[in-house]
């Protein structure tokens, strides 16, 4: 399989592109068979920090596309309608796609079972639909996760940009198909970036249910990314529970331009919270498409 690098952003002005989108669902497939345990080779805490997307995505995204479809009644405005459509077609597809990458994690002998019912439990209990409420309590209820989503689709489209704009993992000879993969799924976030954000200024013009989503989203994505990275460390089974997380280990790497920088993280976290934040403010609708114009997997979707 070629190997694929970041691309730069193509010259188109940003706006154009992006309110020119039609965001289509791209039915990818990936060939797992040889990917290796340690796809970033001799890096395995690198592996399993980026490893923990697997971990937590296929349940968030379904959850995602819960929320979407129940939300979608209410929408009033017809190209957001369709962007919701696209989304949810999107999102439904990435789910999937990670699920795979859990499956041949477990066929190696790294079961992620344990920690994915954790993640299943905080999506449908702790996010979930609560029983027995009023139509106002369900209503209001539901637009409270519409704005959760959006406070985590912030992050995956931080995520998404950075992806795109790693080039430390190409120097460091990450496992092509898992850096398509990535690139595939990042671009598309960068793509559908503002879908939820514009869904709950449609549903909730507010500023105070931005402020106090973000505040529960961010911490809690933290809280679920530490444990991931401590359960795949002790799961992996050519590890034997040697490597523990460290802060200097995560430093190196992150030197090492296999992580975000932290620092950076926190700060398109505070971003968010600008009163004249919007999601087309941070990326690259062109770059994305040019990714998306080269990724071997999208290729071949366009293909089929
Ligand atoms: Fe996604
Ligand atoms: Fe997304």
């Amino acid at each position: 399989m070629p190997r694929t690098t970041p691309v730069p952003a193509l010259a188109a002005p940003a706006a154009r592109v992006h309110d020119s989108l039609v965001l289509e669902p791209r039915d990818v497939r990936f060939d797992w068979a040889r990917l290796p345990l340690h796809w970033v080779p001799d890096e395995p805490m690198a592996t399993h920090i980026l490893n923990v997307l697997h971990l937590l995505l296929p349940e968030g995204e379904r959850w995602f596309v819960k929320v979407f479809k129940e939300a979608l009644p209410l929408v009033r405005d017809e190209q957001l309608r369709e962007e919701v459509l696209g989304f949810i077609g999107q999102e439904a597809i990435h789910a999937e796609a990670h699920q795979e990458v859990l499956d041949h994690l477990l066929g190696q002998g790294l079961d992620p079972r344990p920690y994915v019912r954790q993640v299943a439990w905080v999506f449908q209990r702790v996010l979930g639909e609560r029983p027995g409420l009023s139509p106002a309590r369900r209503h209001e209820a539901l637009i409270e996760r519409v704005a959760a989503i959006a406070a985590i689709e912030h992050f995956t489209a931080f995520l998404g940009n950075w992806i795109l704009n790693s080039p430390g993992l190409d120097r460091a000879e990450a496992d092509p198909t898992m850096l398509d993969l990535l690139r595939w799924h990042g671009a598309e976030e960068v793509e559908h970036r503002s879908v939820a954000f514009d869904l709950l200024v449609h549903l909730d013009p507010g500023y105070a249910r931005r402020v106090r989503t973000m505040a529960m989203a961010g911490p809690l994505l933290v809280h679920l990314w530490v444990r991931g990275v401590r359960f795949l460390l002790a799961a992996d089974p050519t590890l034997d529970g040697r490597l523990r997380p460290s802060w200097r280990e995560a430093y190196r790497i992150t030197k090492r331009g296999l992580l975000p920088n932290p620092v950076k993280s926190i700060r398109s976290g505070l971003r968010y919270l600008r009163p004249g934040y919007h999601p087309t403010q941070e990326g690259s609708s062109s770059q994305a498409l040019g990714y998306l114009a080269t990724s071997p997997a999208a290729r071949a979707a366009a293909g089929r």
